[in-house]
């Protein structure tokens, strides 16, 4: 489904000649402009402005606090949900304003999906937490059962959980749990994925697989994925942003930030030096 029918009924023009040089170059996908966001008194994100390129992964490092978890949320508009809390300043995916009165949060997470540090799988069986959400959107039983097979399979869980799929999801261990909320989330074809400390609470072998399930599903979807662990975000993204007390103080090539960073306070942060 194209992000612009989250806006009905105006049917955007198509730009031909802008069509022709996105091909040629990065598309870009998501991005903000001045975006600022206050819990209350507190001013937690400070004028970010970052942009997200299709089919990249953009990992989002700082220390405990900085504000990347915020950034993220605002991203699918969780902080829509959260009292007190003000956003300003412009969120885009591709030609739409996410923040537009007219777009329901609901439609904008069904092309921006999320996943949580702790995994999160309703208590139900295999199949209903695949299941639940096409459902609501009139997936019938052939499409569901495909569906199912076919993003369980594209997070590598297909072959341990297929024998079972009508058990509690309850009943995975905790890096089985953290795929099937990976593969709920992209069963409904969503064009970004959020990842907020995926593997945080994962062990090393299980942290392993959600690495190189990333690298996998960004053939497909653009990832913004925040990680306390450096050596992760050098690991896995294309892009990191490093955020600090709410202010975005640098956002590169990973390569390059991580070995010929432009900002000190990067450097300091990369080499520990940090106070
Ligand atoms: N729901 C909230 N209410 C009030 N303050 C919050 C809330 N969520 C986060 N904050 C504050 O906003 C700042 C940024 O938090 P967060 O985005 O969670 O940081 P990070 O994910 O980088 O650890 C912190 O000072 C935090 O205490
Ligand atoms: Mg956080």
């Amino acid at each position: 489904m194209p992000v612009q029918s989250i806006v009905s009924p105006v049917k955007p023009r198509i730009d031909e000649k802008r069509v022709e040089k996105e091909l040629v170059k990065s598309v870009i996908q998501m991005k903000t402009k001045d975006l600022n966001v206050y819990y209350g008194e507190k001013h937690a994100v400070k004028d970010v402005n970052i942009c997200f390129y299709e089919k990249t992964v953009t990992a989002f490092i700082g220390p405990s606090g900085c504000g990347k978890s915020t950034v993220l949320r605002c991203l699918n508009r969780m902080n829509d949900t959260i009292p007190g809390a003000k956003v300003t300043g412009e969120i885009w995916i591709e030609d739409v304003d996410v923040n537009d009165p007219s777009i329901h949060p609901i439609n904008l997470r069904r092309h921006v999906g999320m996943v949580f540090q702790k995994p999160n799988p309703f208590a139900k069986s295999i199949y209903d937490n695949m299941t639940l959400a096409p459902r609501l959107y009139g997936a019938s039983k052939q499409e569901q059962e495909q569906l199912v097979e076919d993003s369980l399979k594209k997070v590598g869980l297909w072959d341990e959980v297929k024998d079972r799929l009508k058990e509690s999801a309850l009943d995975l261990s905790g890096g089985q749990q953290q795929r099937l909320c990976i593969a709920r989330a992209i069963a409904m074809k969503p064009k970004i994925l959020l990842l907020d400390e995926p593997t945080s609470a994962l062990d090393p072998v299980s942290t392993a697989k959600i690495e190189e399930l990333v690298r996998e599903l960004k053939k497909e979807f653009t990832i913004i994925i925040v990680t306390h662990n450096m050596q992760q975000a050098a690991r896995i993204s294309d892009y990191t942003a490093y955020f600090y007390m709410g202010n975005l103080i640098e956002w590169n090539r990973t390569e390059k930030l991580f070995t010929t960073p432009e900002k000190k306070q990067t450097e300091d942060y990369l080499s520990g030096r940090f106070g």
